[in-house]
């Protein structure tokens, strides 16, 4: 459900039981290079997230996966004990390798432990929502979530999440998660140049499923487009204003956490969320990446 909010754009959405702001903020880019920790700027990386918080953001998406280990243990180190009102959401389902790559790790026991480890770095009794995180870094692969999924919700009777998701999942993989407990967002990569989960996230809306695209500004490669930088001079924005706009607009129940390690950045995006879109210029917008 989609509420007005006094002080973010886009106002709140309800996950479950669990009412964040639309405009969140995704931990990740607080690792440090190549999302391998510790970061060089640890004070900054503290006062990115106290800062999340004074400006009203309930919505902290993070995994034990980042640094790994180290972005959970700055939330918990800047913000602990939380605000009653914030909700951290994590992911399993993969882990780090010495060359910092992201290989699957979705057997029963990988995450039983992942979820103990979240538990323990962010010094929490349950987990308010995790996403089980399926494919490989090039995105989604087809096949069945049902083990480790079933493992989750097992999880989930036991007290130790409140709420499940699902992450870079297919459109099939979505349904058959359904099928085994009820799951509140899915978190796919979608920005306004890769659109392709648009019916997915029609569905999701009619579902009163949230959708939470990952990389909404592009991630390590900044979205770039023609009409973006067109529309954005006209406006008078930057192009990172236009892009997150869009996304709030685009559909209710879509969430932001664009990343960033800067205090300055997040203050310049929590405004820029709010820019207004003329209709000519979503009509424009919407032709970027079909
Ligand atoms: N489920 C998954 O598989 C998955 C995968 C990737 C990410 N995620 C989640 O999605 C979140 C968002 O993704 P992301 O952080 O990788 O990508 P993003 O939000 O699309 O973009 C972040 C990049 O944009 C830059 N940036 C942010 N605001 C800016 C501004 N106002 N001006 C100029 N540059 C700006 C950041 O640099 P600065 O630090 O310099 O601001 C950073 O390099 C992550 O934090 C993570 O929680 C999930």
């Amino acid at each position: 459900m989609n509420t007005p909010s006094a002080s973010l754009p886009g106002g709140t959405w309800t996950l479950g039981d669990l009412t964040v702001t639309r405009f969140g903020y995704g931990a990740m880019q607080l690792a440090g290079p190549g999302v391998m920790g510790p970061p060089a700027d640890h004070d900054g990386a503290l006062a990115v997230l106290r800062e999340a918080v004074r400006l009203g953001i309930t919505h902290i998406d993070n995994a034990g996966a980042y640094g790994p280990r180290i972005t959970n243990r700055l939330i918990r180190e800047a913000l602990h004990p939380y605000p009653d009102a914030l909700h951290i959401v994590t992911k399993v389902g993969a882990v780090r390798d010495e060359r910092g790559g992201w290989p699957p790790a979705r057997r029963p026991d990988d995450l039983r432990r992942a979820v103990h480890e979240n538990l323990e770095d962010l010094g929490l009794d349950a987990l308010d929502l995790v996403n089980l995180r399926l494919g490989n870094a090039q995105g989604p692969l087809p096949g069945s979530l049902a083990e480790p999924f079933e493992t989750l919700a097992e999880l989930q009777q036991q007290g130790l999440i409140r709420h499940l998701g699902v992450s870079n999942a297919t459109a099939d993989q979505v349904d058959e998660a359904q099928r085994i407990a009820p799951i509140v967002c899915v978190q796919n990569m979608y920005n306004l140049a890769y659109r392709q989960d648009d019916d997915l996230i029609d569905d999701l809306a009619a579902k009163n499923i949230a959708y939470v695209p990952f990389f909404p500004l592009g991630g390590f490669s900044p979205v770039q487009s023609t009409e973006l930088s067109s529309v954005a001079a006209r406006l008078d924005a930057t192009p990172m204003s236009v892009a997150l706009a869009w996304l709030l607009r685009r559909s209710p129940n879509i969430l932001l956490i664009p990343g960033t390690s800067s205090v300055a950045h997040l203050r310049e995006n929590a405004a820029g969320a709010g820019l207004p879109l003329p209709e000519e210029v979503l009509a424009e917008l919407d032709r970027v990446g079909r």
